[in-house]
């Protein structure tokens, strides 16, 4: 028998990490959205609440949120004959740089998926997910629902066609999120971005992209922080986020492996090893950067994530 309502865990996520712009994606551990959708009279989604961190900034328009528009995707693809009603308890902040329009995305298909007498197949709620996050920041990007949908490292190999790769990178491999108060809208931050790329950057780009893809699936933490850099993206968005480098910095100081702008900023992620240290020094260490200057920093220490679940407390 189809389910009524369901109620979905949709992790946040990582961007870009380092070199991969638009490709690259880390699902983390926490925080997290949940997406609750429920079976409702005729046709179309209806967004009924969005609560939680950052909710009122979350529009409850069904064709401009993120979860509603792919819920919708979702049931159109299975030729549904029935509506939806959703709600949303946010976990991860909008303009975070931690995949929060992506998450809800990816919770909002997830969700309508789980409703289905003959449920889509994980890879096609993908592209469903995506327009989701394309009504949210103006550009089709999947590098946050992705990882957010099927955990692990996500790459994107293809946008036409969607098609992505999944690695599941090492188990010691920590995240610590943090999270300065300070909004950064993401189609503000795609609007400054060069549209060209020097040739000598993209030879830059394409080794330390390959050999980050290389060390997440062979578990090598020395490698992973080798090739973590970004040449193009990080140097031109750095301005939106005050304070990154010396953060990056001081997160280094403490011990992490790498240290760098997460998604679309202001999230500043390091990634640490989970067998020589808990991550909190690193946390300690961004947020009293912010801290000096009066700016509220919150913090995640966590490890990289499985994607989208059924929530059952
Ligand atoms: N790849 C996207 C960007 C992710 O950097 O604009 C947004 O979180």
């Amino acid at each position: 028998m189809s389910l009524e309502r369901v109620t979905v865990l949709a992790p946040a996520t990582i961007a870009n990490v380092g070199p991969g712009f638009d490709v690259f994606g880390l699902a983390l551990g926490e925080p997290y959205d949940l997406v609750t959708v429920e079976r409702r009279q005729g046709r179309g989604v209806k967004v009924r609440k969005v609560e939680g961190l950052g909710g009122k900034q979350v529009t409850l328009d069904p064709q401009r949120n993120t979860a509603a528009v792919a819920a919708a995707e979702v049931l159109e693809l299975a030729k549904a004959d029935f509506g939806l009603s959703v709600r949303i308890k946010k976990g991860v902040r909008p303009c975070s740089g931690m995949g929060s329009s992506g998450a809800s995305a990816a919770g909002g298909a997830y969700a309508a998926n789980l409703l289905l007498e003959r449920p889509l197949p994980l890879e096609a709620l993908v592209g469903c997910a995506a327009k989701g996050e394309e009504a949210s920041s103006g550009t089709l990007h999947a590098d946050n629902i992705a990882p957010s949908l099927l955990g692990g490292f996500t790459i994107i190999l293809s946008y036409e066609p969607l098609e992505v790769v999944r690695v599941t990178p090492p188990p010691n491999l920590g995240i610590v999120a943090s999270l300065p108060d300070i909004m950064v809208p993401t189609k503000e931050a795609r609007g400054i971005l060069p549209k060209q790329v020097d040739l000598k950057k993209m030879v830059f780009h394409v080794g330390h992209a390959s050999a980050l893809a290389v060390a997440m699936a062979r578990g090598d933490l020395a490698l992973i922080s080798r090739s973590l850099k970004d040449e193009v993206i990080e140097p031109v968005r750095a301005p939106l986020v005050p304070h990154l480098k010396e953060a990056e910095r001081a997160a280094l100081k403490a011990g992490a492996l790498s240290s760098f702008l997460g998604g679309s900023g202001p999230c500043v992620a390091s990634l640490y090893d989970k067998d020589t240290s808990d991550g909190r020094p690193i946390a300690e260490a961004v947020q009293e950067v912010y801290r000096r200057q009066g700016i509220e920093c919150a913090a995640w220490v966590t490890g990289w994530g499985e994607g989208c679940r059924r929530w059952e407390p």
